[in-house]
């Protein structure tokens, strides 16, 4: 049954000024990092510290996109959908200033050192591969993207995710397991574990049942 307080958070949710908000309180991690910097608060190596708090908002927005479907669906609150695409490209605009980070304050933008340390470091590797496919998914991130593709292949190539997902852990792993320092991976992974494992409990379940109306737009 939908009581009165179901139907406030859809009114909610459905405002025009839900989107402004969301996208406001998703650029509040920058904000904070430019006043750090700009207060000289990041501690004794800021750029280090700089990286390693933008890697670590790339991974908690991803970890806030893949909740979105799971919260959807338990709560029953089809308008959660509408913020799916802007924390996605929330991740992305991480990911890249993470990217940007890095070149700039570890590599000096020097292209050649950025290619050796891709074949020195395998943690390297992996963010940079998990960094590309972050890249064809914002690139094939709007509507225009998915009537080209179509939506069946469209929602085959967003299912990547899943595997930017695994790489993200195994590029924080890796990092950190030259310090043998495993406790936030381990949070974090066990995070991402629930939240993809709910996703083929959730499909295990759509299988036994007879197709309900709102399964058609079932994403990420
Ligand atoms: C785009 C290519 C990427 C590059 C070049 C890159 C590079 C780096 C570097 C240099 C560090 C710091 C290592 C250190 O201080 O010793 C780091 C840490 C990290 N990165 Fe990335 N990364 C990339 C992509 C990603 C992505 C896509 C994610 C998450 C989805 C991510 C999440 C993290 C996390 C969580 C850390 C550890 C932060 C901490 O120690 O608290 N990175 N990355």
């Amino acid at each position: 049954m939908r009581t009165p307080s179901y139907f406030f958070v859809n009114k909610l949710l459905m405002h025009p000024a839900a989107k402004p908000v969301v996208f406001g309180l998703a650029l509040l991690p920058l904000c904070w990092l430019v006043g750090a910097v700009a207060t000289d608060a990041l501690g004794a190596n800021p750029a280090e510290a700089l990286i390693r708090s933008l890697g670590d908002w790339t991974l908690r927005m991803l970890c806030l996109v893949l909740a979105v479907t799971p919260a959807r669906v338990m709560t029953g609150t089809p308008a959660l959908a509408r913020f799916r695409r802007m924390l996605g490209l929330f991740v992305f605009f991480y990911a890249m200033l993470h990217l940007l980070a890095y070149a700039w304050f570890d590599m000096g933008f020097d292209g050649a050192e950025i290619a050796r340390d891709v074949t020195k470091r395998p943690f390297i590797l992996v963010g940079m591969l998990a960094g590309l496919w972050l890249l064809v998914l914002a690139a094939t991130s709007f509507n225009r993207a998915i009537r080209w593709m179509g939506g069946p292949r469209w929602r085959m190539l967003h299912r990547a995710v899943y595997a930017i997902a695994v790489l993200a852990i195994l590029h924080f792993y890796w990092m950190r397991a030259g310090k043998n320092d495993f406790a936030e991976v381990a949070v974090y992974a066990v995070l991402l574990a629930a939240l993809l494992g709910w996703r083929v409990w959730h499909r295990l379940q759509q299988r036994r049942k007879p197709p309900a109306p709102d399964r058609a737009s079932d994403g990420h």
